[in-house]
């Protein structure tokens, strides 16, 4: 198939391109390079654009015939959201509207969706279901939510399909070594506690460990990066063969603790890590996990890299290659 990656020089995107070429499809690369690195983008053609540009978004689809459109490009920082909802609003949902009516204009049905955990909000129970309420609780989270709604209405409307697949905490690199996260600024916990063990920074610091959990500290899903991608290539699939329009919750169904990450890290790394304790970030709940069973039953996918330590392993090969090449941080 010919697909068209928008965000493909992110971190989630950028490990895209490379499983949609080694799986044999074509690929088409657009990204506006405001937060993405074009040297991660590792094959297939790229086109250097910003959704906001709709005419520009015209013309790639004029130049292609794509079977299908993944879309990865969005604002991320939950915080950022909260000071600066105008960028949220506009990039991650005006801006998306761009693509899907340039999608609507050309004759393009087939869509899947970056959406995240973060509209189920402070969740009712875990783990989390598709089940679950979406009651998003900051700019970032609604943004995606309304996309999410946008195109249940945009499938009734022209019949355009789409899959939106919440991630839970994405995490790790590429096994092979060549792609990883870079994001500047860093805000992750598995990255930042890594860039404490190589030196990069002084310290991790733990926000908040006072929360109702076993160790005090809050609980997350993380999930491998190239499982994500994998999930979107049979997410596409599914629509090729003619499958109805979705939503997935991605994740491995194991909550661990930022205190287990910060020992995963010290097992890993065999460095030593210095912990600072914080006051609790605003807006974090305590736990998130997943319930993932319907991605599994309906889209056969199969998580293959689940386990914590191996994660991490990816995360820390990644971040050694980083502290060695600086220049390449951008
Ligand atoms: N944390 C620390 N210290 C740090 C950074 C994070 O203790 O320096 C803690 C956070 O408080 C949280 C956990 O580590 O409890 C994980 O934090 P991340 O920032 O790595 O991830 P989040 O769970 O906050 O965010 C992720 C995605 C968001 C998404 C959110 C909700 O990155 O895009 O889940 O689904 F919005």
């Amino acid at each position: 198939m010919k697909v068209l990656v928008v965000g493909g020089a992110g971190y989630i995107g950028s490990h895209m391109v490379k499983l949609l070429l080694r799986a044999g499809h074509v690929v088409v690369t657009l990204d506006s390079l405001v937060t993405g690195y074009r040297d991660a983008v590792v094959g297939g053609e790229f086109v250097q654009c910003d959704l906001a540009d709709r005419a520009g978004l015209d013309e790639v689809f004029k130049q292609h015939a794509f079977d299908g459109v993944m879309h990865f490009a969005s604002f991320i920082q939950v915080g950022e959201s909260v000071l600066k909802p105008d960028l949220y609003y506009r990039n991650n949902f005006c801006n998306t509207l761009n693509l899907l009516d340039a999608m609507v204009a050309h004759g393009v049905k087939r869509f899947i969706f970056s959406s995240t955990a973060a509209v189920f909000g402070e969740p009712d129970y875990v783990p989390i279901d598709e089940a679950h309420p979406a009651h998003p609780i900051n700019p970032y989270g609604i943004s995606k939510w309304m996309v999410e709604q946008a195109l249940a209405d945009y499938d009734k409307a022209y019949g355009l399909k789409a899959i939106c697949l919440r991630y839970f905490n994405a995490a790790g690199a590429d096994p092979e070594g060549e792609l990883g996260e870079r994001h500047d600024p860093e805000t992750h916990l598995i990255p930042l506690v890594l860039q404490a063990a190589s030196g990069r920074r002084p310290e991790i610091a733990v926000f908040g460990r006072d929360y109702d959990t076993p160790d005090g500290t809050c609980i997350r899903d993380y999930v491998h990066v190239m499982d994500l991608c994998q999930a979107h290539l049979q997410a596409l699939a599914a629509l090729a063969a003619g499958g109805k329009s979705d939503a997935f919750n991605l994740g491995n169904g194991n909550g661990f603790s930022v205190q287990e990450v910060i020992d995963a890290a010290r097992r890993v790394s065999g460095r030593n890590i210095s912990v600072k304790d914080a006051t609790r970030r605003s807006g974090d709940p305590a736990r998130l996990v997943a319930n993932s069973e319907r991605a599994k039953s309906v889209l056969g996918w199969k998580p293959e890299f689940a386990d914590l330590d191996v994660i991490v392993e990816h995360a820390w090969n990644w971040e050694i290659k980083m502290n060695a090449n600086p220049q390449v941080e951008g």
